[in-house]
This record gives C-alpha cells, sequence and structure tokens, in this order.
C-alpha cells in the first residue's frame, strides 16, 4: 500500500479551549495514547510520502510526542485557523506530491482502511476535493455537508453558520479530506476570515473550488464513530469508551476471557495468551505481556508487567515493571514494583511489598512484609512481618539469602547482610550480621518468666480499687435519691 504521491497532513496546532486545560488537546489521552498518536498510527501503513504534523499551541511538547514516529512538523504561530495551517504546511509538502490527505489530530478513532478508501476514491472521481463524511445521530457543532441534486459538494457550513433548514443536515465534516494540491493551492490563497473568530476556515475553499467549477465529492465513513473529534471532556471519555471496546472486543477474539468487560480498561499494546481470564475492574496498563491460562482477579492493576503461563494474581494486587514466571501466585493485596522477579511457582501473599528484588523458585513470602534489594535463593520461606532494611538514609544497600532458608516472623534483616544456605532466623530478631549456612541467627532480647507474678498483681489492684469503689457507690447512691425527688 505505498503512496508515494500523497503528503499526509496533520492539523495539530489547535489549543483546544473548550477542553479546559493547560495540556495541548491533541497531547489528551484516550485509549492509552495521546490523541494525535492515534492519528499518527492510523496513517503510517499508507506509506505516504511524508506524514506532517502542523504544530502550533505547546509546539515543542507535540513535537516531542509526534518526531519519534518519523512525522516531520510545520511551525504554525499564530493559529488562524484551519486553512491557515494547510498553508503553513505547504512550506514542507514536497513540488512533486500530488495529493494531500488532511486529517484532524483530534479525531484519532480513523482506521488506514478508511483513509485508504477516501485515496482511491479521489484518485477514481479525478475530483479537486474528496471530504470523508459521516451520518451521526447528533450532528451539533460540526459542519455541515451540502450537496447539489447530482449528489456532489456545494459547500461546508460550519454550525454557527447554519441556516434553520440547514440545521436538520445530518452528514458532518469529518475534517478529513483528500486534496488535489495543484487545485487547492489558489483556492487557499484568496481565503478571507468571514467569521466570528477571524480565523481562515479551511471549510471555506470547498465553497471557493465550487465557485471555480471544480469537482467536490464526498464518500460517508462506515462507520461513524471513526470521525468522532475530541473538542470536550465528554467527547474524550466517548472517544475512549470506543477505543477500550476495541481492545476489548480483540481480547476476546484471541480467547480471553473477560468478566464484566465494560470494567475492564486495556492499553493498546498489552498482549494476552488464550484462556486467561480478567476479572472485573482490572487495568491492563503499557507493555504488560500475559501468557496463557492465567487469572488476574478483580481489582488489581499491572503496568509494565510480564506475566509468564497459568500466574495467578488476587484480588487488588499492584504489579508494575516486574517479571512473574510460570505459575507465581501472588496477592491479595500484594505489591511488587521496580524490577521484582519472582521465579517459578513463587509466592507473595497480602500486604507484602516487593522491590528490586529476585524471588528464586518456590520462595514464600505471606504476609506483611517488604523485601528491597534482596535476592532469595529456592525454596526459601519469609516469615510475616521480615523487614529488609535496605536503605542506611543514603545507600541502598542487598540483602542475599540463600537456599532453603527460613526467616522466623517480625524479622529485621540491616542490610548490607547475608544469610548463608539452609540457615534460620529466629522469630523476632534484628540481624545485623551475616549468618552463615546451616546456622540459627538469633538477636534478639532473653525473655524471663516471673513465676505467680500475674496472681500478686491482681490480689494487689483489688485492695487499692475497693475504697475508690464503695466511694463513688456512695454518690451514685446520692445522686439517684435527688433525681426521684
Ligand atoms: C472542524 C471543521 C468542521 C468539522 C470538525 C470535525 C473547520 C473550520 N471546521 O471544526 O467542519 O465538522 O472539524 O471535527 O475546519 N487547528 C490547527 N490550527 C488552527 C486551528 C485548528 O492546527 O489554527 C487544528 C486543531 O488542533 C484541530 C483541528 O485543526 O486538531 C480542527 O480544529 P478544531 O478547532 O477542532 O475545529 P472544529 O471546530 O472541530
Ligand atoms: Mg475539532
Amino acid at each position: 500500500m505505498a503512496n508515494p504521491d500523497i503528503a499526509i497532513v496533520i492539523l495539530a496546532a489547535g489549543k483546544g479551549t473548550r477542553l479546559k486545560s493547560a495540556l495541548a488537546k491533541v497531547l489528551h489521552r484516550a485509549g492509552g495514547r495521546p490523541l494525535v498518536e492515534h492519528v499518527v498510527r492510523a496513517c503510517q501503513p499508507l506509506k505516504s510520502r511524508e506524514i506532517i504534523a502542523v504544530v502550533g499551541h505547546q509546539a515543542e511538547d507535540v513535537t516531542a510526542a509526534v518526531a519519534p514516529l518519523g512525522v516531520k512538523t510545520a511551525l504554525q504561530q499564530p493559529q488562524r485557523g484551519t486553512g491557515h495551517a494547510m498553508q503553513v504546511a505547504r512550506r514542507a509538502i514536497p513540488a512533486r506530491v500530488k495529493f494531500a490527505i488532511l486529517l484532524p489530530g483530534d479525531a484519532p478513532l480513523i482506521r488506514t482502511e478508511t483513509l485508504a478508501a477516501l485515496a482511491a476514491a479521489h484518485r477514481e472521481s479525478g475530483a479537486a476535493a474528496t471530504i470523508l463524511s459521516a451520518e451521526i445521530e447528533n450532528p451539533a457543532g460540526y459542519g455541515r455537508i451540502v450537496r447539489r441534486d447530482d449528489g456532489s459538494v456545494s459547500a461546508i457550513v460550519e454550525d454557527s453558520a447554519l441556516s434553520a433548514d440547514q440545521r436538520a443536515i445530518r452528514e458532518i465534516n469529518s475534517s478529513i479530506y483528500c486534496f488535489s494540491l495543484d487545485k487547492l493551492w489558489p483556492c487557499l490563497a484568496s481565503l478571507k476570515p468571514q467569521n466570528v473568530h477571524k480565523e481562515l476556515y479551511l471549510t471555506d475553499a470547498i465553497a471557493v473550488l465550487r465557485q471555480k467549477g471544480e469537482n467536490v465529492q464526498a464518500v460517508l465513513a462506515a462507520d461513524p464513530d471513526e470521525v468522532l473529534g475530541c473538542n470536550t471532556r465528554s467527547d474524550l471519555a466517548a472517544v475512549d469508551a470506543v477505543f477500550r471496546r476495541r481492545k476489548r472486543a480483540a481480547v476476546m477474539d484471541d480467547g480471553v476471557t473477560l468478566e464484566l468487560p465494560d470494567t475492564i480498561v486495556i492499553d493498546p499494546n498489552v498482549t494476552i495468551g488464550a484462556d486467561t481470564r480478567i476479572e472485573p475492574g482490572v487495568q491492563l496498563l503499557g507493555h504488560t505481556r500475559i501468557g496463557a491460562g492465567c487469572t488476574v482477579r478483580a481489582g488489581s492493576i499491572l503496568s509494565d508487567a510480564v506475566l509468564e503461563d497459568n500466574v495467578l494474581v488476587k484480588p487488588y494486587s499492584i504489579v508494575t515493571a516486574s517479571h512473574l514466571s510460570t505459575g507465581v501466585q501472588v496477592g491479595p493485596f500484594a505489591h511488587l514494583r521496580d524490577g521484582a522477579r519472582l521465579e517459578e511457582n513463587a509466592r507473595v501473599g497480602n500486604f507484602v511489598e516487593v522491590k528490586k528484588s529476585v524471588l528464586g523458585e518456590g520462595v514464600k513470602s505471606m504476609h506483611l512484609t517488604y523485601l528491597g534489594d534482596a535476592r532469595i535463593g529456592n525454596g526459601t520461606n519469609i516469615g510475616a512481618g521480615t523487614i529488609t532494611c535496605n536503605y542506611d538514609g543514603v545507600n541502598k544497600n542487598p540483602t542475599t539469602i540463600g537456599k532453603r532458608v527460613f526467616i522466623g516472623s517480625d524479622s529485621a534483616l540491616v542490610a548490607p547482610v547475608r544469610i548463608g544456605d539452609g540457615a534460620y532466623v529466629g522469630a523476632g530478631s534484628v540481624i545485623t550480621k551475616n549468618v552463615p549456612p546451616d546456622a540459627l541467627g538469633l538477636a534478639r532480647g532473653q525473655q524471663v518468666n516471673k513465676l505467680g507474678w500475674a496472681e500478686m498483681r491482681r490480689r494487689e489492684m483489688a485492695v487499692i480499687a475497693k475504697p475508690a469503689k464503695s466511694r463513688s457507690r456512695k454518690k451514685a447512691k446520692r445522686k439517684t435519691s435527688r433525681m426521684k425527688k
């Protein structure tokens, strides 16, 4: 699908006043990506001569978003309307290019197939301009397509300029066009700011083309959702919902079970293997990769996580930039982050946080624990409430725990420290020195049992309590007799 005679122009200079935002409109996100990135990705497979983004408002940030995708930019400063934006783009379009596909950067649902069909229709009819239009239920806010009896387009009328009759038109301008550039350039030069915003409207170029006797066509998008623009926060939410629905449908087609799918958020780059089950309220974000036969239970949030096969993530767990090997089980309420790696069949339970640590095969850490900068050998058991004290206020220090070690509950391992293979650490220890292999490390106060102490204490308390009690009873009696009177 190569189109070396076409340049693609994406209009991305506008502020997006109606969003009431400090962020440029095209950088707002829907479906897990900035709006403009969706548009660029839809254009890329057309293999056009160039993709040019017209930038203006927050030009640097918008450029930073599109440049890595191979998009060139043309600076529109100040922004004097969509017609002016196309004049600016002209400087970046190589002279011998015959056609331009123009798209707004704020309509991210457009699909490659639709753009290819638009270009094909344009080539076939030989029109000066072909507009992608759509019939939508609520056309308020959009420019409307006014057709002649022969079906060709006579004008695009902006919402604010509609006559009473024209208001009934449901066919709208998507702001996606294919132009024959030799016909467009003279019309752009003659545009005048004939509107309250004092802007040059590209839509007025259509009427100019008609006045010159040129042919203008409109082709209807098969799916009206594809042309939805994001001018308001409500528009953003509606568009996001469409993206999310598309992605969920795709993963279900791949053999994934989604329970109450409408509650599940899956970013575009996430992959999921067959027979994996995702429960309600789960978010799968970034570049998360999930294998086959996994279960991600309710309310869990996975970002840039890798799950091999048959992994179980129990409810309300957070997994960020971590690797869970085959058969691993974590949660409920587990927090794995920043390069945690759990080898096969390792288990992490509730209120356990793991950071930059490797847990070997079959390691268990089931309750109330912090493991940071630690390496833990196969088959080791970490007792409830264990803490690796990895930070001394200046540096992060490592904890190395060998294979088949038993760390008793409520132990503090003050790093840097090593616990040898097969060693034990007694519960409640504060371990500051290395424990050799197969040794017992014990570092806690000696227990003293004072026999009969409790019985003595109770007797003392009874003696002290008696006079006080009788005093308060007399007081209470006096009070109630007064009340009766
Ligand atoms: C535009 C169309 C309208 C169409 C609608 C579809 C015009 C005058 N109107 O209206 O017919 O139904 O899109 O969504 O074209 N931009 C620039 N530079 C500027 C102004 C805008 O780059 O000086 C960019 C914006 O960033 C945006 C796009 O052009 O990505 C469209 O501008 P916007 O203000 O959203 O136009 P609409 O009012 O939506
Ligand atoms: Mg718009």
